[in-house]
């Protein structure tokens, strides 16, 4: 059966960030709470999937099949949004198989997975690496990994205008920039071609710099031509994806037992950390006032609960 792109436009509340630290450099900060979109197809996924979703529904397309690592939050929201719009998903994991709590939700949510080793997902970038896969489910509509490409950036235009309709309720007139954490950069791109030069927007890398963000967010925008600008990026990855160590461990107690707000270590947490290192830095003059956008994935601390416990232990 063919698929349909579901008329369904969850939104997600835009509130105050309470912290000593901002409170100390005059900064005030909202943060839109992807992460409450929905309790599963949550965070910035559903945006980046949208256009993937029309693309599969004028292909005549029954469902979709993508690409990610044993924790993705990527194939975790396309499952789920699988099972909630009764559409077949396929996901294609890198790495040996392994039982991780991502992957036992996305074969319960009804994902078929395959696992490609590491050296056979190194190829997915190569020509005809879905060549095959097309042969063998020639009824899904192939998305690449982390649901990237302009079609997704430009989605992620609906999150700037979320925001701004929930300005007023704040008492907020207007904002002096957006603050995210970058993967590939799409969501980034999409922000920056929103605002058109009107608020910059500050990407914290969640991957070392030099790593490819930099180029895709150029690439997006050249293709989108708009002329490049509008944002910075700058190093929040702590030296290396995903890695935690005791400082951001501490950083993620703290910040979540002051303001209540839930973070995953491997985006959210390193974004605000490294907000914070800008605000004390004083790089935003007092009164300024920005928007935190919450990009979810808090499916994922469950693959670093032991660690964190780990490092919390004196
Ligand atoms: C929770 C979360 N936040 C942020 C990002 C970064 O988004 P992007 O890849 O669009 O930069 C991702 C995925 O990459 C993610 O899963």
């Amino acid at each position: 059966m063919t698929l349909r792109v579901p008329h369904w436009t969850p939104r997600a509340p835009l509130q105050r960030l309470s912290l000593g630290w901002l409170a100390t450099a005059g900064v005030e900060v909202a943060v839109l709470r992807l992460d409450l979109l929905d309790p599963l197809i949550c965070g910035n996924k559903w945006f980046k999937l949208l256009p993937h979703l029309a693309a599969a529904e004028a292909a005549g397309a029954d469902g979709l099949i993508s690409l990610g690592g044993a924790h993705s939050n990527h194939l975790h929201a396309l499952a789920a949004a699988g099972q909630r719009f009764a559409f077949p998903t396929v996901g294609l994991l890198r790495g040996e198989p392994q039982d991780t709590p991502t992957t036992d939700d996305l074969q319960a949510m009804g994902m078929h997975l395959h696992w490609l080793g590491y050296g056979g997902y190194r190829a997915r970038h190569q020509a005809g690496f879905w060549l095959p896969w097309q042969d063998r489910y020639s009824h899904l509509h192939p998305v690449a990994e982390g649901g990237a490409g302009l079609p997704a950036a430009q989605a992620c235009a609906a999150i700037v205008e979320m925001a701004q309709g929930q300005l007023a309720p704040l008492g907020w007139a207007d904002y002096q920039g957006w603050w995210l954490a970058a993967g590939t950069g799409t969501t980034l791109a999409g922000l920056v071609l929103a605002e058109a030069g009107r608020h910059p927007v500050h990407g914290a890398l969640a991957v070392p710099p030099g790593q490819g963000v930099e180029s895709t967010v150029i690439n997006l925008l050249a293709e989108a031509g708009q002329a490049t600008g509008g944002y910075r990026l700058l190093d929040a990855s702590r030296g290396g994806f995903a890695r935690l160590d005791a400082d951001l461990a501490a950083f993620i107690d703290e910040a979540q037992a002051e303001s209540g707000l839930p973070l995953e270590p491997v985006y959210t947490a390193k974004a605000l950390l490294a907000l914070r290192r800008e605000v004390e830095a004083g790089y935003f003059a007092r009164g300024t006032r920005l928007l935190f956008l919450h990009t979810g994935g808090l499916q994922g601390r469950r693959a670093h609960a032991g660690r964190m416990q780990e490092l919390a232990v004196p």
